[in-house]
């Protein structure tokens, strides 16, 4: 062994380590994924994701004002209808759950934090897909499109800054863009879900939404054996105009955020979906893992691979750890 060679010097103490560490997570680089429901007055637990839940209207409200105080970089909001239809009707009408809490959160933050909106159907159809179905059951994309250009225009008269559409249709982004740009919200950022797997790892997810789907979304989200694929996705998107672009799920699939970081010149976002979460939230309360340090260490890898910015559900309390760590 040669002498000089001695990497353990910089590891030898806090202080040092502090110097030198490549990597950091502030609260501001978090944002936390909210579901609202309609509806119902006390928030819902939602058991397969321990410590999140369903809001109510006033219970979003205080919540959304808690993740501002703590820091977070933004806020990602969810609806959960009361009712739903072959079209997802709720997902445009203004008084939909979605449209209606984020007029009620802008109310509350206003220009605090950066109010974000999924922008899907799978919510708000009765059959659970992301989008319209054709005579034959597939989901038909173009028609959805126009939906989708609805909603966007919808959720930005509510106050949205970013919509997130998320449901993998092809030019999804160019028709938001032309929608938002036509009436008056050229300010309006879209946050693509460039990159969306058809994942396992979205199952509690499907609780948190109580999902009608039966079946899989392979017809549109990608197939997980698929990494180059994901760069021509991400070209696409930035073509038609993305302001950011989003790989999803996270953690299986730090190489795509590193190359899709490498390529992108817009900000990076990485969204640690719910299984991630539950998955580490059950080792936790099996006594299996230190869910502070088993918390923290993904978040640093993500943000490692590339990632700008994180979605996770632990937004709030990490931005709480990550602060009093420097107190
Ligand atoms: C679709 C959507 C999904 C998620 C975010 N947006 C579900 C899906 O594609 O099935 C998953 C988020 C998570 O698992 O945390 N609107």
């Amino acid at each position: 062994m040669y002498p000089s060679h001695r990497p353990r010097r910089l590891r030898r103490n806090a202080a040092v380590r502090r110097l030198v560490s490549e990597t950091s997570v502030e609260p501001r680089h978090l944002v936390l994924p909210m579901f609202v429901r309609e509806g119902v007055g006390e928030p819902v637990p939602i058991p397969s994701m321990p410590g999140v839940v369903q809001h109510s209207r006033d219970s979003l409200r205080k919540a959304a004002v808690d993740a501002v105080s703590a820091g977070v970089g933004g806020l990602m909001l969810y609806g959960v209808p009361a009712q739903r239809d072959a079209v997802g009707s709720g997902a445009v009408d203004p008084d939909g759950i979605l449209n209606v809490a984020l007029r009620d959160v802008a109310a509350e933050v206003g220009d605090d934090t950066v109010l974000m909106a999924d922008l899907c159907l799978d919510e708000f159809t009765d059959h659970g897909h992301c989008g319209v179905l054709d005579d034959d059951g597939s989901v038909d994309n173009d028609r959805t499109l126009q939906l989708y250009g609805e909603m966007a225009v919808a959720q930005a008269q509510s106050g949205a800054h970013v919509v997130g559409p998320s449901g993998m249709m092809d030019g999804q982004v160019g028709v938001i863009r032309e929608s938002l740009d036509a009436t008056g919200f050229s300010d309006t950022s879209i946050l693509a879900y460039s990159v969306k797997y058809a994942s396992a790892f979205y199952g509690p997810f499907r609780d948190a939404v109580d999902s009608q789907l039966k079946g899989d979304r392979k017809t549109y989200q990608q197939d997980p054996a698929n990494g180059r694929e994901a760069l021509r996705e991400v070209d696409l998107d930035l073509a038609e105009g993305a302001d950011l672009v989003m790989v999803k799920p996270a953690m299986s699939y730090l190489d795509v955020v590193r190359n899709v970081a490498e390529v992108a010149d817009v900000p990076v976002a990485a969204y640690q979906v719910s299984g991630e979460y539950s998955m580490i939230e059950a080792a936790v309360a099996n006594g299996w893992l230190d869910r502070q340090r088993t918390v923290l260490e993904t978040l640093t890898s993500i943000r490692r691979a590339g990632a700008d910015i994180v979605l996770t559900y632990w937004a709030v309390e990490a931005a709480g750890w990550l602060r009093d760590a420097r107190a």
